[in-house]
Parts: structure tokens; sequence; C-alpha cells
């Protein structure tokens, strides 16, 4: 294999000179530069990352845990990561936690042995131990899409809390009392601050909240089915489903498709997160969209902004806004027909 001292003999300098010139750090006269690369082209000369990470501190590599890598939220959020990280020259170690912080905490063990410079965490729920002290330790660490308790971090999010409320309001607006919902797992920061926006957009309009409407999932698609179908089994259903998360609007999608319940006529749906498949439905699903891809590329912006400048002295927190997408499967074009063609005949009987 060729090694570096291959290089400086063949340029006719010293082993030292001939590190700095591939390394780029240190000065070296342009013309010692250019020889030693034409000599490192000439003899295919590959350099040793792990070597070089070992005496510059740094691996280049940033570690990207998701709570989820099959929903493609997750997708979009590192699709944004990566675009940006790229531009600046680092390659991420992304990995799965698959909703489960034992798993995390194992991919948070790994990346810290593989020395990853900063790394972007979507959590799976509370701060384990491993992470506290990791970040004590001055990991430079940007949250994403969810915030847990007892780490000081920069962190970017959405408003989900808003969002969910916003959600909920409209399917009261369209006259809906008796809605029901399949949240997120209350241990995690998303599924938590959407149940508060639901119980909001209740006490707002001041309807009782009822403790059978509310059923937790676990943000995956078997969860929304199953809670969907115990919806049905009730004595009094709800009239209306506001659904957490994508993957669990799909499972509730199925459940009510099977059980031949008609959406919006029977049971009108509102989901959070807007897919690109949200418009071929049918009906089409209203949701809330959020913008993983920003919320992605900014989070990687972030850690980029700690790695040049070092920390700043308070995390930073970036909100990105939500956008209720309204469609068909809340009912409103229903709603609109049932009104326009209401009206002249009150208009008559007036
Ligand atoms: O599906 C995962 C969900 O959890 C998304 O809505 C995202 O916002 C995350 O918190």
């Amino acid at each position: 294999m060729v090694t570096l001292k291959d290089v400086a003999r063949q340029a006719g300098v010293s082993v030292a000179t001939a590190s700095r010139a591939l390394g780029g750090y240190g000065y070296v006269s342009p013309e010692t530069r250019s020889k030693v690369l034409r000599a490192a082209r000439l003899l295919d000369y590959h350099p040793n990352a792990l070597a070089r990470s070992m005496v510059k501190k740094r691996t280049h590599t940033l570690g990207v845990v998701v709570s989820d890598n099959a929903n493609p939220f997750f997708a979009a959020v590192v699709r944004g990561i990566e675009d940006v990280v790229h531009r600046h020259g680092y390659a991420v170690i992304l990995c799965n936690a698959d909703e489960d912080p034992e798993k995390e905490e194992m991919y948070l063990r790994i990346l810290r042995e593989k020395r990853v410079d900063g790394l972007l965490l979507a959590p799976s729920g509370e701060a384990g131990r491993f992470l506290r002290a990791w970040a004590r330790e001055g990991l430079p660490l940007v949250l994403i899409d969810r915030k847990i308790e007892g780490i000081a971090a920069d962190a970017v999010i959405v408003d989900n809390r808003s969002g969910a409320k916003e959600a909920v309001a409209h399917l009261i607006g369209l006259g809906h009392r008796r809605i029901g919902t399949i949240c997120g797992p209350q241990q995690v920061y998303t599924g938590f601050e959407r149940l508060q926006g639901y119980l909001e957009a209740l006490r707002e309009a001041r309807i009782p909240v009822e403790k059978d409407l509310i059923r937790e999932g676990n943000f995956k698609q078997d969860s929304g089915y199953r809670l969907a179908r115990e919806f049905l089994e009730m004595d009094d259903p709800p009239t209306a489903l506001f659904v957490a998360n994508n993957l669990m609007t799909i499972g509730a999608l199925l459940a009510l498709r099977e059980a031949g319940v008609r959406i919006p006529q029977d049971m009108a749906v509102v989901g959070f997160d807007d897919m690109e498949w949200a418009s071929i439905l049918t009906p089409p699903l209203t949701a809330v969209a959020q913008p993983a891809y920003a919320l992605g590329a900014n989070a990687a912006q972030l850690l980029i902004q700690r790695l040049l400048r070092g920390p700043s002295p308070q995390p930073q927190e970036i909100v990105l806004k939500t956008r209720l997408v309204v469609r068909e499967s809340c009912g409103a074009s229903l709603h609109l027909r049932s009104r326009q063609t209401s009206q002249p005949r009150r208009a008559r009987a007036l």
C-alpha cells in the first residue's frame, strides 16, 4: 500500500510537509503543495482517515439517530440534514432507534466509540444516563423534532400544540362534539404536545373532555389500526378522529375501511403529518403539515455553526410552524355544500 512516506519521497519533501500539504493545515508554499498533490495522484495515494482523525481529533463524521427510519417523515428530515452537512464536508452515520430507548442508547454508545464530531438526535423517549453524561462532557448536540427534559441542547422543533389545536378546532367548527384522538406516546415530546393541543381546543369550545375518547398509540401503524377499531366498538363512537401521526393515520384508515365506515360521512378524519400520498387517498386526507426537510436542514445548520464557532452561551431553539391542509376527509367540502344548498331553503322558509 502506498504510504505518506512514498508520496513525500516522490515529491522530494519531508513527511511532515507532505502531511501538511495533503491535510490542508499549516503553512506550505503553493508550489510545494501542487508538487505533493501531483505525487499523490501519480502514486494513487489514499490517506488513512483513521490515522488523520487521531492527529486532528476530528472525524468529520456526524451521528444521526432517528426514532423510526421507516417513517417517511424522518426520511425527509434526514435528507435535509444530509444536504447541509455534505456541503460542509461531513459524512453521517445514520441509526434507527425504532422508538426504543434501549436501542437508542446502544447506538449512542457506538457513535461515541466512533468519535463522531457531533450528534443530531430525534429521541425515542426520556434522556438516559449515558446521553446526559455525554452532553455534560460537551458533546455538540442538536435535538430534532422532539425535546427531552434535563438536556440543555440546541433544538429544532415545530409548534405541535398549535398545529394539533388548529386541527381539532377545525373539526369543532364543522360541528363535531365527540372527537376521538389517537395520540402519541405521552413520554415523547411530540406525543404529549399534540394531546395538549387537542385538550386546549376542546376546553376553548367548552366541550367536556371524555377519557374514553383519548387512546394512546405508539406512533406506529398497528396501534392506529387497533385503537380505531376500539373506537368503532364503543356504544357511542366518536363522529371524528384526530390522529397524531402519519403511520397511525394509515392504520386508522385501514380499520375504518375494513369496517365499511364512510369518511367523512360516518367518521371525519384529520391526521398529523402531511405526506405525499395524502392527496391521492379517497377521500384526500386533511392533515397538519410539518416542514420535515427544513427541520433537518435547520438542525444540521445549527450543529455546523456549533462545530465551527464552539458552544453558544444559551442553547438555541428554533420553532417552525405547521400548516393545516384542508382536503376532504374532515368533511369540510360536504359541510360547505350542505350550507350552500340549505341556505336558499332557509331563505325560502323565512
Ligand atoms: O411519526 C413520528 C412522529 O413523531 C412524527 O409526527 C414526528 O413529528 C415525530 O415526533
